[in-house]
């Protein structure tokens, strides 16, 4: 995998960073992770499995091939949570936590074209929008996804597709990333309410950005009417490690702050039971949105702060 994505990568603009990333990749891949064999065990019985042609049937990310339905979801199940999907692989569907269909649609049509883009796709999970960039016609899509687990999870899929697109995913963080402005498109859905430190991830977006670049930010906001911004002072919807939610307008300064243009709010919608459920693919712990919010007012959280609700904003370096 590594080396296709170094192989691929020296071929595009990125050339200058893919001797870092690849370095920083082995040494992330090489850590003590007692679970490294069950997740590689995984991944062999899966090439047992034909691959097939990729496409994207809503609201699936599909791979056209013959399984063994029994075997294929032992396999995939050992790489449990998938958080992020669907997929649907010949007759198996793979129905994730999230329906990440219902995000990509809020914000497929406000895109710069991606068709021969440079992609970067920071906090990319397991990749299913990482792929849908790449299918788009990007020269080249990065996922970037500490968690290791995802790592494999993306291998999985991809070892099930026969000529799979331009889209890799490497076990990074963004602040590891080169300060090389680099990339055409930046997208950071669902990472920044997770950093200590709102600007400096709003910094590390416009330093891997290419003058005129296209940043797509998604992250969880609050109504006006709460206030300016609010830290959690626990958890947030039994969440641990969020801290910032800011109202849309604040979320605008901190990009006005930041440096970016042309700063554009395009969708708000509030997360329902319908885009994040628990599935059987989340494994043992099936609690999922429904038991994360106040049983007499689904308009707060278990916490008594205000429900999860999603903003996009695109805006230029
Ligand atoms: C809530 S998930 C969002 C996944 C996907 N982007 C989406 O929108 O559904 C956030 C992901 O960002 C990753 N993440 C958190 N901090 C990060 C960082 N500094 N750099 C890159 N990824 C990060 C986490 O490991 C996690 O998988």
């Amino acid at each position: 995998m590594l080396k296709d994505f170094k192989k691929h990568c020296n071929m595009t603009r990125l050339s200058t960073i893919c001797s870092q990333l690849v370095e920083l990749s082995n040494q992330a891949f090489s850590v003590n992770n007692g679970n490294i064999p069950k997740w590689e065990e995984a991944i062999s019985s899966i090439q047992k499995t034909q691959p097939g042609k990729l496409s994207f049937e809503h609201p699936y990310i599909a791979i056209d091939t013959k399984v063994n339905i029994d075997d294929l979801t032992l396999s995939l199940k050992q790489l449990m949570p998938w958080r992020k999907g669907p997929y649907q692989i010949g007759d198996l569907q793979l129905d994730s936590e999230w329906r990440g269909d219902m995000k990509w649609d809020r914000l497929k049509g406000h895109l710069q074209p991606l068709a021969g883009k440079t992609v970067l796709d920071v906090g990319s999970g397991n990749g299913y929008f990482t792929y849908l960039m790449a299918m788009q016609g990007a020269e080249i899509a990065v996922g970037i996804e500490p968690f290791l687990l995802f790592n494999y999870q993306f291998q999985a899929i991809h070892t099930l597709i026969s000529q799979p697109p331009k889209a890799y995913v490497l076990p990074l963080k963004l602040e590891q990333m080169p300060k090389e402005s680099s990339f055409d498109s930046v997208f950071s859905m669902g990472v920044l309410y997770h950093q200590k430190d709102h600007m400096l991830h709003l910094q590390q977006l416009k330093d891997v950005l290419i003058e005129g670049g296209e940043l797509i930010l998604e992250t969880l906001i609050i109504d006006q009417k709460h206030g300016d911004q609010i830290t959690p002072e626990d958890r947030y919807a039994r969440m641990r490690n969020v801290w910032c939610l800011p109202s849309t307008d604040t979320l605008h300064i901190w990009l006005e702050q930041a440096g970016f243009k042309n700063i554009k709010l395009i969708d708000v919608t509030k997360t329902t039971p319908e885009e994040q459920r628990a599935t059987h693919w989340i494994g043992d712990n099936t609690q999922s949105i429904k038991d994360f919010l106040d049983p007499n007012d689904d308009n707060l959280t278990i916490e008594g702060l205000p429900a999860p609700k999603r903003a996009v904003f695109i805006c230029q370096k």
